[in-house]
């Protein structure tokens, strides 16, 4: 066993070698600098898990052929046990997506592991891989990608989250390419140990990789929604990053319990927290500016879709009403 650990842990050394050395040949200085503040003990790699799934870093960016589509759904505010958030999963299970990102609070009330799989497994065990709860069989591969929220880091390193779920990366914030979408889950919660401001280094972890991505659509998924007109939370100021400038494509958030999309420089910004947990009000004497959509009248989920040119949006009630459809074209 502990031969086996050794040499894995050769081979990933060897691989992050390589991959520093092909970086260091030719990409820009804010993916050196980015670069130079890892550790041994943050080296990643890649798990290829079947040909069309691949979850990579660019330093060991793979030429394996990828799926021409993506269609997954988004939810986040999700993890009650109850009756709205079963309502959401089969509404996201009839759509039969690649997989399911989420924007956290997916275990309420205080992340707890003996919550866990009731909150999240229960509904949702179909899509995650390993699964190591009581609900049935898992997935043949992990198509389950969630965010941290507020909700789970109320346990100490948010460990029952980060030991319930096999994420790449670190768990916390990671990335997943699934043919023409990128997706990038951030941290926004403050305990977050790489920081949760535009210089620290999880956002250069963001900029760098991001800034590399060759994906046609990249897609930044975050707790803590950079702009909200939502009563309880509204637009939160540390996670402001210049997701534009960096090449994303659009930002999926949640924490507002409301759905919203608003336009900010061009770059759609979405509120999706109608996963289950309570339904919250707009605040409307501070409606944010460019706010397009707002809904709070049922709960739902986004079903977005991806190929080469075209990247779309929408916004599905547990009843099917499609409150939002909103489409991106290259
Ligand atoms: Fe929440």
């Amino acid at each position: 066993m502990v031969e086996a650990n050794s040499m894995d842990r050769q081979r990933r050394l060897f691989l992050k070698r390589f991959g520093q050395f092909l970086l260091y040949r030719g990409l820009p200085l804010p993916s050196l600098l980015a670069l130079s503040a890892c550790d041994v003990g943050d080296e990643r790699e890649v798990v290829r898990l079947e040909p069309t799934l691949d979850y990579y870093t660019p330093l060991y960016a793979s030429p394996t052929p990828l799926p021409t589509t993506a269609r997954f759904a988004a939810i986040a505010d999700f993890g009650t046990g109850e009756e709205p958030e079963r309502d959401v999963a089969e509404l996201v299970k009839s759509w039969e997506v690649d997989f399911v990102v989420t924007a956290g609070d997916n275990n309420y009330f205080n992340g707890k592991a003996s919550t866990i799989d009731e909150n999240i497994g229960q509904f949702y065990h179909e899509y995650i891989y390993p699964y190591k709860g009581e609900y049935g069989r898992g997935a043949d591969v992990n198509r389950f990608f969630p965010a941290l929220g507020g909700h789970d880091w109320r346990q100490p390193g948010a460990q029952p989250h980060l030991d319930y779920f096999t994420l790449p990366g670190n768990g916390r914030y990671y990335d997943v390419r699934w043919g023409p979408a990128h997706i990038f889950i951030l941290d926004s919660i403050e305990k977050e140990p790489d920081g949760v401001t535009s210089t620290s280094r999880q956002a250069q972890w963001l900029r760098a990789t991001m800034g590399q991505s060759d994906a046609p659509w990249k897609v930044v998924v975050v707790h803590d929604p950079p702009y909200s007109s939502g009563e309880t939370h509204s637009s939160q100021k540390h996670i402001q990053w210049p997701f534009k400038e960096w090449g994303a494509s659009a930002v999926i958030a949640g924490n507002d319990h409301v759905y919203e999309r608003v336009i900010v420089e061009e770059l759609p910004y979405f509120v999706n927290g109608l996963g289950g947990g309570r339904i919250y009000d707009f605040d409307n004497d501070e409606i944010v500016e460019g706010s397009e959509v707002r809904f709070n009248g049922d709960y739902g989920a986004m079903l977005v879709e991806a190929d080469a040119d075209r990247l779309s949006f929408q916004f599905v009630t547990r009843a099917g009403e499609v409150v939002d459809d909103y489409g991106l074209e290259l």
